[in-house]
């Protein structure tokens, strides 16, 4: 059998035979389907892109039917068990699990690109003292271009991986200004001798002691964070981050707009969602009339729900066994309690079943987060710091791919036909 899509027009009854790839048709082949020479010839209308593949990539492999998610062939339990979050980057931006030596270079370098210019501390002075983190994270990202100029020769191989070096070093530094600038702590210079992850919480948390000694059991956790949202395919701010890219911009103004698509509440911004919707809820007995508004549509369950997992999102279970180790450090965070109920009640009940809601990688990150004492505005700066890395690794597969265009969808017009220009006294 051959793979073929045959197709008639039943407006002129011609026939189409389109091939189909990859279990997928090019939906320029339906261009051909026309009425007439002048014809532009059909177009798919996809709103939000419910059923279009925009690209090939051989990143991030997910089975939303099955709850599977595999970086480069490798299942998430995996590497969230065994791989530290740098040896996920590599895996993510070259393909392959890196060698000892390969890796010890990249660290080598990776710790050594962490200091921001100067200026940059100046930059973020001048937000207002309640400023939100993410809007400083966002701003003083698009803000590092102008100190790169060099970035924006996108075609060269070289520049390129200098700056995927440079914002992967950098971003931690970037949110950690952001944190302290929000507390009005003075900012703390990054540590090359601890490890990426040990390096944040220092610039996070460290105060008076000469030395930061990061918590195994949290730095080990905040790797886990890390690596579990490095990537997720094609998802909003991904998205972005190749439609933004594709104009051959430098890739710090491209992951700035990535990064404001994640801080959405639908996107990033659900973890600091749901931990208000669980201070809202307050205790786990107002639970089941927390779920009879979601049932009759007054409220949504954040956290969860997700557009391609229609089981359990893989990384929530990892997440949730993390939580318990750390709250062995931090104390539980009393928010759990209303947390688990509601998970409990939500998937026994024919509404989540029935449109397969489970829940999602936001629903017990957060809960991690405000035990570790971070404030709930954070939370998408954090989510922003893994997912920099699978940004970069598809950024980089976009402008590798020979078939990517700069991005431009098409539409369907539905405003006014033509009609002249009224002066306006004559306007009704
Ligand atoms: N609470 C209550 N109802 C929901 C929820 C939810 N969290 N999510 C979906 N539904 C309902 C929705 O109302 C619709 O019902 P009906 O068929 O009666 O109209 C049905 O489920 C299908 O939902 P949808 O809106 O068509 O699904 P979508 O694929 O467009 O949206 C989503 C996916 C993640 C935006 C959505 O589930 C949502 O808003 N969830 C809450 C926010 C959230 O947790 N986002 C984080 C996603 S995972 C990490 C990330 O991407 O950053």
């Amino acid at each position: 059998m051959a793979d073929t899509l045959t197709v008639t027009d039943n407006r002129n009854g011609k026939t189409y035979e389109i091939p189909i790839r990859d279990g997928a048709i090019s939906a320029i082949e339906l261009r051909k389907i026309k009425t007439s020479e002048d014809d532009f010839g059909l177009m798919s209308y996809d709103p939000a892109y419910l059923n279009t593949a925009s690209c090939r990539s051989s990143v991030t492999y997910i089975d939303g039917d099955k709850g599977i998610l595999r970086y480069r062939g490798y299942p998430i339990e995996q590497l969230a068990e065994k791989a530290t979050f740098l040896e996920c980057a590599q895996l993510l931006l070259e393909g392959e699990l890196p060698s000892k030596s390969r890796h010890d270079q990249f660290v080598h370098e990776v710790m050594h690109h962490t200091f921001v210019h100067e200026n940059v501390k100046r930059f973020m002075e001048g937000f207002r003292y309640d400023a939100n983190p993410m809007s400083m994270f966002i701003s003083a990202v698009a803000a590092l271009s102008s100190f790169y100029p060099e970035a924006n020769e996108v075609e060269d191989p070289a520049v390129r991986h200098r700056q995927i070096v440079r914002l992967i070093a950098k971003v931690p530094t970037l949110a950690a200004y952001s944190y302290r600038h929000s507390q009005g702590l003075p900012y703390v210079y990054p540590s090359n001798e601890l490890s990426y992850t040990g390096n944040f919480l220092a610039m996070v948390f460290k105060m008076s002691e000469m030395k930061y000694v990061p918590n195994p059991t949290l730095e080990r956790a905040f790797d886990v964070l890390f690596i579990l949202h490095a990537d997720h395919e094609q998802n909003c701010s991904t998205s972005t981050m190749r439609q933004i890219g594709s104009s051959r911009v430098d890739p710090y103004s491209a992951l700035a707009g990535a990064a404001a698509a994640l801080y959405g509440p639908l996107h990033g911004g659900a973890n600091a969602e749901v931990l208000y919707m669980l201070e809202k809820i307050g205790k786990k007995e107002n639970v089941p009339d927390f779920i009879k508004k979601v049932k009759s549509k007054d409220a949504m369950l954040m956290g969860f729900g997700h557009r391609v997992y229609r089981n359990y999102d893989p990384r929530a279970k990892i997440i949730k066994k993390l939580a318990h180790e750390v709250f062995q450090v931090t104390g539980t965070n009393p928010l759990l309690e209303i947390a688990m109920e509601l998970e409990r009640i939500a998937l026994e009940e024919e509404y989540f079943i029935s449109r397969k809601l489970y829940p999602n990688v936001d629903f017990y990150s957060g809960l991690i987060y405000q035990a570790m004492r971070f404030p709930v505005d954070f939370f998408p700066v954090l989510f922003a710091i893994g997912r920099t890395v699978g940004w970069l690794a598809q950024w980089q597969e976009m402008l590798q791919d020979k078939e990517q265009k700069i991005a431009r969808p098409r539409q369907i017009y539905t405003g006014p036909d033509k009609r002249d220009y009224v002066a306006m006294g004559g306007r009704g």
